[in-house]
């Protein structure tokens, strides 16, 4: 598990210089799999989440309401650095309690 984030986090760094010279950043995503549901939040959540692994890790995550997923979204941030905004963790919870929430 920790492989695969050091594997991605080189493929990320090694991957920047030439998005940025040519202007524009793009991404491929998996035809289907990992994706996450349609919905408001859904861009910012797929963005930030995306960064350290697959959005597998909140797609098989147990449903459960705002309180878990607020816990989930806070110990990225504060246990695992994630740069996630103030504004932007309170869409992503919001987005996750909605789409993912208990008996979803
Ligand atoms: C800075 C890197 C980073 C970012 C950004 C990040 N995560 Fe994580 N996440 C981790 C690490 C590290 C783990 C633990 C991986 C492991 O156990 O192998 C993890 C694990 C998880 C897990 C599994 C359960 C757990 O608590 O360990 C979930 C669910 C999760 N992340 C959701 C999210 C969500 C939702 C976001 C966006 C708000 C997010 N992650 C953004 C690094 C990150």
């Amino acid at each position: 598990m920790a492989r695969t984030l050091v594997f991605r986090l080189v493929a990320l760094l090694a991957s920047a210089p030439l998005a940025a010279e040519a202007g524009v950043v793009s991404i491929t995503l998996p035809s289907d799999q990992g994706a996450l549901k349609a919905g408001t939040g859904m861009e910012v959540t797929q963005r930030a989440c995306q960064m350290c692994h697959s959005v597998d890790y909140i797609t098989m995550q147990p449903r459960g309401g705002e309180a878990q997923w607020r816990g989930v979204v806070n110990k990225m941030i504060k246990v695992f650095g994630a740069p996630i905004g103030d504004e932007d963790a309170r869409v992503i919870v919001e987005y996750l309690s909605r789409e993912y929430g208990a008996g979803r």
